[in-house]
């Protein structure tokens, strides 16, 4: 399981195919941020950019941090296809977020989409995040609620990919910010075996007070 950790296991799993991901951004950051003011953005994990490139379309100026090479040059790629206005609101980031520190009261919009990190190096950045976050600033993790494990789902991937709201928020200084969603999305995925099956993200956005 240690591999599916690491930046050879993602740069192995980005080279296998042209394109990953589907290229389209995810439903729930658009929904959760539409309304916000631009500012600056990170988005953590952000694989081949689509997200960074959706967001970045709506006037954010967004740092793209993942660990895998491969999937930073693909961001770059559609980035400049998108257009130079586009790309210019662009910065990727090649780190491990292991060790990624982001300067204080950086960010307007701090966003993970189905970053796939162990439960506590999930801890451990949610602290970092929420201290890069300005004051009125937003946290947003978009990923798999911890229910489908619960409820027998034969869904890939280890426990510590799956989580809730309450942990997260647990994981702030709850006199420093306020939950404004907690939601479970229900979608239709695959189990394990590939088969159909119905799935559950969990939607947790969080904001500082000022
Ligand atoms: C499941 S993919 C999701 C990609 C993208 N956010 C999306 O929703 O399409 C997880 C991404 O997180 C990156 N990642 C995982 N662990 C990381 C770490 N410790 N540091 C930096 N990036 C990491 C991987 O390289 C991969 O691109």
């Amino acid at each position: 399981m240690a591999g599916r950790f690491d930046a050879d296991f993602w740069d192995d799993r980005y080279r296998g195919r042209e394109r990953v991901w589907s290229g389209r951004p995810t439903a729930q950051l658009q929904s959760e941020t539409t309304g916000l003011s631009a500012g600056t953005a990170a988005e953590l994990g952000c694989g081949e950019g689509a997200d960074a490139i959706w967001l970045a379309r709506q006037g954010w100026r967004v740092d793209a941090v993942d660990f895998s090479p491969v999937a930073l040059a693909r961001v770059s790629e559609y980035a400049a296809q998108a257009g130079p206005d586009i790309a210019a609101r662009i910065t990727t980031i090649e780190a491990d977020l292991s060790a990624w520190s982001p300067s204080p009261n950086h960010y307007d919009l701090v966003c993970a989409q189905f970053l796939h990190v162990p439960a506590d190096l999930r801890a451990t950045l949610v602290h970092r995040a929420a201290a890069s976050v300005l004051p009125g600033g937003h946290l947003l993790l978009i990923g798999h609620d911890r229910s489908d494990l619960q409820t027998g789902v034969s869904r890939p991937g280890h426990p510590g990919l799956y989580f809730t709201g309450e942990e997260i928020f647990a994981q702030v200084d709850a006199a420093a910010w306020s939950m404004e969603t907690n939601r479970v999305v229900a979608r239709r995925g695959v189990d394990k075996s590939g088969t159909p099956t119905t799935i559950h993200d969990v939607v947790v956005r969080l904001q500082r007070r000022r």
